[in-house]
C-alpha cells in the first residue's frame, strides 16, 4: 500500500492509494471528538471526493486509538450555546455530511471502525454502505451518561441498523461494548484482531473497485431511497432508474454482462463478476 497524502484539512487528513481514498478524522489529542471545525472539514472533503475522479472507493477512519468520541461536548456543544448562529452552521455541516452525503454518497463507503465510537459517531457509521471494526474497538451510545439522549439524527438512524431490543438497550443503559458484540447485533459487517483490520478493509475496497462503478451507484441509491417508498413509488423509481442507467452506463455493463455469459460463456454471473 503506498499512500499518498492529497489534502490535509486542519482536522480531516485525506490519503490516496489506487482508487482508494482513506478518510481520515485526525484530532487524535481529543479522541477524534467532532467540532465544528471537523464537521466543515468533513462537509468540504466528500464535497470534492464526490467529484474526484480517482476516488472510486471512501474508507472513514480515525486517526490515533480513536475512530470518533462523538461530539465534541466543549466546542460544538458549550462552545456554541451562546452563539447561536455558530451553532446554526455547525449543526446543519453536521448533518449535512453525516447523513445526507455520506448515506448517499455516489461511490461505496467503507467505516473502519479503529477504536472509540461513541454518541454522535454512530450516524455517520451508519451511514456509510459497509463497516469493518477492531474487535478491540469500543461503541456506546454515551448520551445517558452525561444528560442528554441520542439526538441529532442518531437515534432515528439506529432504526435502520439495530434491532428494537438492542436499541433500547443501548440507548438506556449508555453501556459500552466491543468490536465483537458489534457484529453480533449486526452494527457492523464483521470485526477482526486490529492487525488485519487495514488488510481486511483493503479486500473489500479492492473488491468493490472491480465492479461497474455506475452499476454500483445506481444499486446502492436504489436500495437506500426505497426503503422510504411505499411498494408503487419504489416500483416506478426503479423502472425509471434502470431506463437511466441503460442509457447512460459508460461501459454498457447489462448488454456487456449479457453478451459474455449467453454468447461467449466466459463466465457465470452467479459465481463473479463479467470481464470489464
Ligand atoms: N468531547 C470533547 N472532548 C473530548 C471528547 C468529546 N466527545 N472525547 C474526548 N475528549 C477529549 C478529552 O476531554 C481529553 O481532552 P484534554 O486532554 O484536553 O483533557 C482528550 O480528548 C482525551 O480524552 P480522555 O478522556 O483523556 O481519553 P481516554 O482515552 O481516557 O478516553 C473516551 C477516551 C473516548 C472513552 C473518553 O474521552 C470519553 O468518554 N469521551 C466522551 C465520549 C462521548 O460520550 N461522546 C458522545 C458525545 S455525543
Amino acid at each position: 500500500m503506498a499512500l499518498t497524502l492529497w489534502k490535509d484539512y486542519k482536522t480531516v487528513k485525506v490519503e490516496k492509494d489506487d482508487g482508494t481514498t482513506w478518510v481520515t478524522l485526525n484530532r487524535p489529542e481529543k479522541r477524534n471528538a467532532m467540532n465544528p471545525q471537523l464537521h466543515y472539514d468533513m462537509l468540504e472533503a466528500l464535497t470534492e471526493l464526490e467529484v474526484d475522479k480517482e476516488t472510486q472507493v471512501v474508507v472513514l477512519t480515525g486517526a490515533g486509538p480513536s475512530w470518533c468520541a462523538g461530539q465534541d461536548l466543549r466546542e460544538y456543544f458549550r462552545g456554541t450555546d451562546n452563539n447561536a448562529l455558530e451553532r446554526r452552521k455547525a449543526s446543519w455541516a453536521s448533518q449535512e455530511w453525516r447523513w445526507r452525503r455520506l448515506f448517499y454518497f455516489p461511490k461505496p463507503t467503507i467505516a473502519m471502525v479503529n477504536g472509540f465510537c461513541f454518541g454522535g459517531a454512530f450516524t455517520p457509521l451508519i451511514a456509510c454502505d459497509f463497516a469493518i471494526a477492531s474487535d478491540t474497538a469500543t461503541f456506546g451510545l454515551s448520551e445517558i451518561n452525561w444528560g442528554i439522549f441520542p439526538g441529532g439524527l442518531v437515534s432515528r438512524v439506529l432504526v435502520d441498523a439495530m434491532s428494537y431490543r438492542d436499541a433500547m438497550w443501548y440507548i438506556m443503559t449508555g453501556d459500552p461494548f466491543d468490536g465483537k458484540r458489534a457484529a453480533e447485533v449486526k452494527l457492523v459487517n464483521f470485526s477482526v484482531p486490529p492487525e488485519k483490520l487495514r488488510e481486511e478493509t483493503i479486500k473489500l475496497a479492492d473488491k468493490l473497485k472491480k465492479k461497474n462503478p455506475a452499476v454500483l451507484r445506481a444499486a446502492k441509491e436504489v436500495y437506500k431511497h426505497c426503503r422510504t417508498m411505499d411498494y408503487s413509488q419504489a416500483e416506478e423509481y426503479m423502472s425509471a432508474k434502470g431506463t437511466a442507467l441503460r442509457l447512460t452506463d459508460p461501459e454498457k455493463g447489462r448488454e456487456t454482462g449479457m453478451e459474455q455469459f449467453l454468447d461467449k460463456k466466459t463466465y457465470r454471473p452467479g459465481l463473479g463478476e463479467y470481464k470489464r
